[in-house]
């Protein structure tokens, strides 16, 4: 009993005047997280809203680092949404139905890891993110990427798609991820690579599709690195080719092309 009353007498003067600037308020005073069903830890940095039943953003704030509001009804973002959380470095939104992203609510300076998975999307929302690095929209509705949709996140390394309604390769919204190392494209309704499908990335190693109804065109392969052995698709035998198709049968492995940088 004394132990235990120590101990808050201890947690009282550690969240005293000082330690909770740039805290909410309900975080300054030492008391609880920005929002029911929240729980906070590492001084108010990471922030879990996981299935907390929330219908907006939590209170935010500029220490904050990590915040997980996954699987609650939040279906409007509005302008400016992240602009108190400064140092914002990952933010797991998937799970929520996202109706309402207004073009200025995934505007961030900082954050470097986004998922937006299983959101209800059908259009991929303005983002404007210079430091992100890893973006998830998997099992989405996304039938295709508007061409400027990722050209304020030049940061990008990984891009997870898979699961949505993209026909074809977003050839034109990639063009600008020169950093772009794995493009996850899977499960998708792409049915035909062709030699124009992806626009020259330069760092680009993993591409991952879905092989079963996949037509890979030759020259597609071979600027993919397919004359190497273990290219892509089991495609043997040089790149000569032009114009020639092979369709892909279900044994064949297709989902992992690896481009070997020379
Ligand atoms: C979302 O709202 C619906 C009804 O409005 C409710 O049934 C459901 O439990 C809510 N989900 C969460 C995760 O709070
Ligand atoms: C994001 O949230 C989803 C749904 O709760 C969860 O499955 C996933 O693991 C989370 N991702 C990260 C990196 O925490």
């Amino acid at each position: 009993m004394a132990a235990a009353l120590a101990l808050a007498l201890v947690s009282l003067a550690l969240a005293g005047p000082g330690v909770g600037a740039g805290l909410g308020p309900e975080l300054a005073a030492g008391l609880s997280c920005p929002a029911a069903g929240c729980t906070c830890s590492e001084g108010g940095t990471r922030v879990s809203c996981r299935a907390a039943g929330l219908g907006a953003l939590p209170p935010l704030y500029d220490r904050l680092v990590v915040l997980d509001v996954s699987g609650n009804n939040i279906s409007a973002l509005p302008n400016d949404a992240l602009l108190p959380a400064a140092g914002l470095r990952d933010l797991n939104l998937s799970a929520n139905l996202l109706e309402v992203v207004s073009a200025t609510s995934l505007v961030s300076s900082s954050v470097a890891r986004l998922w937006l998975d299983r959101c209800g999307l059908a259009r991929l929302p303005p983002l404007s993110m210079p430091r992100l690095h890893h973006l998830s929209v998997e099992d989405n509705f996304l039938s295709g990427l508007s061409k400027g949709s990722l050209s304020e996140c030049r940061s990008l390394r990984v891009l997870r798609l898979s699961r949505n309604k993209l026909s074809e390769v977003p050839t034109a919204a990639l063009a600008t991820l020169t950093r772009l190392q794995a493009l996850n494209l899977a499960g998708n309704l792409i049915s035909e690579l062709t030699a124009t499908s992806l626009p020259e990335l330069p760092s680009l190693h993993t591409l991952q599709l879905s092989p079963e109804t996949l037509v890979v065109h030759r020259q597609s392969v071979c600027r993919l690195g397919g004359e190497e052995e273990g290219g892509v698709g089991g495609f043997r035998g040089g790149c000569e080719g032009e114009g020639e198709a092979a369709a892909v049968g279900e044994g064949d492995q297709v989902d992992d092309a690896r481009r070997r940088s020379e």
